[in-house]
C-alpha cells in the first residue's frame, strides 16, 4: 500500500488550481441513469470515487463511451441491471445515489446497504422513508435494500434531519414521478443546487434547490445530462488551510469564493489574510495563529468535511480552541493521530478541545478517512522532521494529484509505493 512521506517546515508559495467537485460529480453520474440517452459530463475530478461511480453505472448497463481527462460520455440507453453490488457500495457509500434513479428507470432496485463507516453509523433511513412515501415497496434482505415501484408518485416529505445524498436521491426519484413532490428540510449544499440545475437543463422541473424546500413537478422523460462540474469547495478549503498552517502565501485558482465563505471568515479570525477574487482566493498565513472555535453545521455553516483540516491548524495556535462536530458522531479519529505528532487534543463525545502547542513533530501516522488524511498531510507540512502517512488510498478517493499540487507549491512530499 502506498505511503506519503513529508519533510515538514516549508512555507508554501505559488498558485494551485482546484479540480472539479467530487460530491457534485457523483450524483450527476448517478443521474445519467434517468435518461435513455448519451450524457456528457466534463470537469470531473480524476479521483478514485469518480472511477468507482463509473464502474458502478457500467455494471448497471450504462455504456461508457469515453472516460478520461475529466470527461465522461455515458450512454444509459442500455441500462438493464438493477443490482448495485456490495463490493462497490462498500468502497463508496455514494453508490446508494443509484437507488432513486434505478427505481424510476427500471421500476426496481437492489442496492447493497452501505453499513457503518469510519466517521459514523450513517444510516440511510431517510432515503428509504422518502421512496416509501412515493409508493415504493422497500424491504431489507441479505444486506440489500430491495425496492420495487411500478410508477413512483409525488408525495409531501419532511426529512427528519438534513441529509445531502438523501435530498439528492429523492429529488432524482421525483423528477420522473407522477405529479408533484414537496421536500421539506432539505440540504442546501451547492452540490444539491447544481444537481437540480443540471436536471432542469435536461427538462426536469425542480424549484427551490438551495433553500429549505424543494418542489418537483414530475415529467415523463428527461434528456441526457450535459454539465461541467464546478470547483471542489473542500479541496479549496484544504489549500487555504495549507497556506495558513505553513505561514505561506497561496493563490487558489479556479474556485468559487462564495462556497467557502465560512472557511474564509474562520481563517481571518485565526489571523490569516484572505483576499477573494472572482474565481480565486489568496491566503497568507500569519504568526501567531489565533485559536478559533467552530461548530460544524450544514451549508452554509462550517462544513464537517473541513473540520479535520481546521483542527490541524488549531494544533499550532497560540491558545485553546473548541471544535464541535454536529454532523457525524465519530469524526475525530484524526485527533489521536495528531496527538502522536505532539498535538494536545482532548476529545469528549462530539467536542474536541485543542490546546495549541509550539510545534508538531513528524511521526508515522495512519489515515482513517478522506478528510482525516488531509488533516494529517497539513500537520505533516508544518511538523519538524519526517511524517509518513499510511493508508493514503483514502486521499486518492477525493483529492486529485495532491502530492503534485503540494510539490509545486514548494512542499517536500513524495509517494512511496
Ligand atoms: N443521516 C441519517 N439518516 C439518513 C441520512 C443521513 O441519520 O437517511 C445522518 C447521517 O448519519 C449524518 C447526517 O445525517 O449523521 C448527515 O449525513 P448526510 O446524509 O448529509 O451525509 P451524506 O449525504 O452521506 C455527504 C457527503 C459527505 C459529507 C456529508 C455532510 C457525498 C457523496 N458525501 O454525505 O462527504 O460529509 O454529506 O456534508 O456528497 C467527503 O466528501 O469526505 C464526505 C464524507
Amino acid at each position: 500500500m502506498d505511503k506519503i512521506v513529508i519533510q515538514g517546515g516549508k512555507p508554501l508559495h505559488g498558485q494551485v488550481d482546484i479540480s472539479g467537485a467530487k460530491n457534485a460529480a457523483l450524483p450527476v453520474m448517478a443521474a445519467t441513469l434517468l435518461s435513455a440517452g448519451r450524457s456528457r459530463i466534463t470537469g470531473l475530478p480524476q479521483v478514485r470515487d469518480v472511477d468507482t461511480m463509473a464502474r458502478l453505472v457500467e455494471e448497471l448497463g450504462v455504456k461508457v463511451i469515453a472516460f478520461q481527462d475529466g470527461e465522461a460520455v455515458l450512454d444509459a440507453a442500455t441500462v438493464n441491471n438493477h443490482v448495485a453490488p456490495y463490493h462497490l457500495v462498500s468502497t463508496m457509500r455514494a453508490s446508494c445515489l443509484t437507488l432513486g434513479p434505478l427505481l424510476c428507470r427500471l421500476g426496481r432496485a437492489r442496492v447493497s446497504l452501505p453499513g457503518g463507516c469510519a466517521i459514523g453509523a450513517r444510516p440511510i433511513d431517510q432515503h428509504i422513508k422518502g421512496l416509501v412515501a412515493m409508493g415504493a415497496d422497500i424491504k431489507i434482505e441479505n444486506g440489500y435494500i430491495i425496492g420495487q415501484a411500478s410508477k413512483l408518485k409525488g408525495a409531501h416529505i419532511y426529512f427528519d434531519m438534513v441529509t445531502v445524498t438523501g435530498t439528492m436521491n429523492i429529488m432524482m426519484a421525483a423528477v420522473l414521478a407522477e405529479g408533484e413532490t414537496i421536500l421539506e428540510n432539505v440540504a442546501k449544499e451547492p452540490e444539491v443546487a447544481f444537481l437540480a440545475d443540471t436536471l432542469n437543463q435536461s427538462g426536469a422541473r425542480i424549484k427551490g434547490a438551495g433553500t429549505d424546500t424543494i418542489v418537483v413537478q414530475g415529467v415523463a422523460a428527461i434528456d441526457p445530462i450535459k454539465c461541467h462540474i464546478f470547483p471542489d469547495r473542500i479541496e479549496t478549503a484544504t489549500y487555504m488551510i495549507a497556506a495558513a498552517i505553513t505561514q505561506g502565501d497561496i493563490e487558489i485558482r479556479n474556485c468559487v469564493p462564495a462556497h467557502v465563505e465560512s472557511i474564509s471568515l474562520k481563517l481571518i479570525e485565526s489571523g490569516a489574510e484572505v483576499e477573494e477574487g472572482e474565481t480565486s482566493i489568496k491566503v497568507r498565513g500569519r504568526h501567531p495563529v489565533l485559536p478559533v472555535s467552530v461548530k460544524t453545521q450544514t451549508y452554509p455553516g462550517f462544513p464537517t468535511d473541513v473540520q479535520a483540516q481546521l483542527m490541524a491548524l488549531m494544533c499550532i495556535s497560540g491558545g485553546k480552541s473548541v471544535i464541535v462536530e454536529n454532523i457525524f458522531e465519530n469524526r475525530f479519529m484524526h485527533a489521536s493521530e495528531l496527538n502522536r505528532m505532539g498535538a494536545d487534543i482532548q476529545v469528549e463525545g462530539r467536542t474536541a478541545i485543542v490546546a495549541g502547542v509550539n510545534k508538531l513533530s513528524g511521526a508515522p501516522v495512519m489515515a482513517t478517512d478522506l478528510r482525516a488524511s488531509a488533516s494529517l498531510v497539513l500537520a505533516g507540512l508544518v511538523a519538524d522532521g519526517e511524517t509518513t502517512i499510511s493508508r493514503v488510498y483514502h486521499i486518492d478517493r477525493g483529492y486529485q494529484n495532491m502530492e503534485e499540487k503540494l510539490s509545486k507549491l514548494g512542499a517536500s512530499i513524495r509517494r512511496v509505493k
